[in-house]
């Protein structure tokens, strides 16, 4: 028994935010934030839009993808670090909308990393016969919960909203059948404040919540960008490798690597460290900045739609975020 992806989806809103457009609104400018991240726009909700509505729109072509419908679905695990609400989570919205009335869902908050620990949890879940259909998406608004003044600059200009999601079925195939074949992940809450938003957080007593906090920006992401980068170019190339060992491989034997989207230089970077040429990298982060945990299922629907992902390709994806949490994965197409 293995796990195979069956259809891949995405969603990003319409609204192009562009770094000039930032600048409007903060101390920065098109040159900093393209020299240091190489982001050129990103996505941010309309108006009227949720994330449940984003991971939905991502869900459904991902269903036609596989050829299926809500209903064949089994169980469905959303990532996200930017829920729609503190609780429920956003899977249970996302369920609602799919039209479902029973079906099992849960969020994972494993933020950038989410959607390769999602992956790992539901190829155990289907190799264990728990489950034969799973529905695997990351959905990020980050929009909402970004300082858009000076104060917030260094994070707010990474991040964009976003949805990814994947069809995963149990394959009786053997050999080389498409499946995925490895997943390794990591954490050490040790640095768990070094990328964070502290409130409104349980954490806080007498009350998650003051006037006092939101002046003060504490319901703000706050990183420690130099300290983060350093960490992310170590944990990458350690955890692809480990990935790849465990499934007898070597960096020569893939034919696509899939990076977390958080920084260009970062992705250069671990690329650069372990020889990968540049024709078998794919970035899109120029387009959608940091959608945290839906940006692996972006770039798989991306690669696929492009014709850079066939079958019988190996594909290895990896990713690195708060917590701090690392991951990494490798499949065949
Ligand atoms: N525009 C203009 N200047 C900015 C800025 C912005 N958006 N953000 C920060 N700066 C300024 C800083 O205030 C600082 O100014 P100073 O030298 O006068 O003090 C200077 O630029 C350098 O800041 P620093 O934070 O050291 O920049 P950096 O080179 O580390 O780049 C990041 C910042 C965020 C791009 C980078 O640290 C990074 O990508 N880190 C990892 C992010 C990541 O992987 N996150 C995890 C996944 S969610």
């Amino acid at each position: 028994m293995r796990t195979k992806i069956t259809g891949t989806g995405m969603y990003v809103p319409d609204r192009v935010v562009t770094n000039d457009d930032l600048a409007q609104w903060m101390d920065t400018s098109d040159e900093w934030i393209q020299q240091r991240t190489g982001i050129l726009e990103r996505r941010w909700i309309g108006p009227d839009q949720q994330p449940a509505d984003l991971a939905e729109r991502a869900c459904r072509q991902a269903l036609d993808a596989a050829g299926l419908e809500p209903n064949d679905i089994d169980c469905i695990l959303l990532g996200t670090l930017s829920s729609q609400a503190d609780f429920p989570g956003t899977s249970f919205f996302l369920q609602h909308k799919l039209g479902l009335e029973d079906t099992p869902c849960m969020d994972v908050r494993a933020q950038c990393s989410g959607f390769l620990y999602m992956l790992q949890l539901a190829d155990a879940l289907i190799r264990a016969g728990t489950h034969r259909k799973m529905l695997v998406v990351g959905c990020e608004v980050h929009s909402t919960g970004l300082d858009i003044s000076t104060r917030g600059r260094d994070v707010t200009v990474i991040f964009g909203d976003g949805s990814g999601a994947v069809v995963l079925e149990a394959s009786e195939e053997e050999g080389d059948a498409p499946g995925i074949l490895e997943v390794r992940i990591h954490s050490q809450g040790e640095h768990a404040k070094r990328l964070w938003v502290e409130a409104p957080g349980s954490g806080i007593s007498p009350s998650r919540l003051t006037h006092e906090m939101i002046d003060d920006g504490r319901v703000f992401p706050h990183m420690e960008g130099r300290f983060v980068f350093k960490h992310a170019v170590t944990r990458m190339p350690e955890v692809l490798l480990e990935t790849l060992d465990a499934a007898s491989l070597k960096i020569e034997d893939v034919d696509l690597f899939l990076f977390h989207q958080a920084n260009l230089r970062i992705n250069e970077f671990v690329a650069g460290k372990l020889e990968i040429p540049e024709d078998k990298l794919f970035n899109n982060i120029m387009s959608y900045g940091n959608c945290s945990a839906a940006a692996i299922p972006m770039l798989l629907h991306e690669t696929q739609a492009n014709g850079m992902l066939t079958p019988g390709k190996l594909v290895s994806m990896t990713a690195f975020g708060a917590g701090f949490s690392w991951a990494s994965a490798v499949a065949r197409w």
